[in-house]
């Protein structure tokens, strides 16, 4: 450190290993409860839960601080309406030949298709939009660094604090969402990344029994 202003570090808590290793594995096991839901409650979900979720996305670390990112949250039935329409435009296209063939093998395991009630049904639709460049307007343009890393991780904490919440969510990419910046106001250097649908998960909600098949440890780590 140089000049620049700091301030002391603020301890964590003071914790034991087996403490460590305890609190490790028990948000280990919380987030593996998570799956992904295709099927939702229209049942309200109160507004403070989504403003904490992206107050805690907003927290992650991302590229020299610049925070690119921007969260459009949908509740009024005419929007969510307006990006189902839209949404299930592409994903018709999207299904019926854009995806070729090998993603759309890739897919069928999840048995998803262009239909999409759940956009028009779920409480609440989060859109982030990533912001490639920074600045006030036209003329004071800066560019951020790390930009899809830094909304991914973002969208990571969203995600895990709205399953902390006892939501269900999907991640939902119809392809492309070009679409997302008219029907959300959103500047045309923005860049929809994902929506996050949330709400209740619908009673007779199901998931594929291929979302349980998860890598072993051994298979996706290397130990140097
Ligand atoms: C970037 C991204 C895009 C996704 N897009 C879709 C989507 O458009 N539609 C969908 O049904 N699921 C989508 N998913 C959810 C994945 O299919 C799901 O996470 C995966 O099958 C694993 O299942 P799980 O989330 O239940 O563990 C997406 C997930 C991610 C991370």
């Amino acid at each position: 450190m140089n000049d620049q202003a700091t301030l002391p570090w603020q301890p964590y808590a003071v914790l034991s290993d087996s403490e460590r290793i305890g609190r490790a594995r028990s948000f280990r096991d919380a987030m593996g409860s998570r799956r992904s839901c295709r099927a939702f409650q229209d049942a309200p979900v109160p507004r403070e839960v989504i403003e904490a979720a992206i107050q805690a996305a907003a927290s992650a670390p991302n590229g020299a601080n610049r925070q690119p990112w921007h969260f459009v949250v949908v509740s009024s039935p005419e929007a969510k309406c307006a990006i189902r329409v839209a949404a299930e435009e592409e994903e018709r296209r999207f299904y019926e030949g854009r995806a070729g063939g090998q993603w759309l093998s890739a897919l069928w395991p999840l048995g998803t298709g262009p239909d999409k009630p759940y956009l028009e049904t779920a409480p609440w639709i989060i859109i982030a939009f990533a912001q490639r460049w920074g600045g006030t307007g036209e003329d004071d343009q800066e560019q951020n660094y790390y930009v899809t890393e830094s909304v991914g991780i973002a969208c990571g904490l969203l995600l895990a604090t709205l399953h902390q919440a006892g939501l269900a969510t999907l991640v939902h990419t119809p392809n492309p969402m070009r679409f997302l910046n008219r029907v959300c106001g959103r500047p045309d250097q923005e860049k929809a990344v994902m929506m996050i649908v949330t709400g209740h998960a619908a009673g007779n909600a199901r998931i594929p029994r291929s979302a349980l098949e998860k890598k072993p440890l051994e298979q996706i780590t290397s130990w140097l």
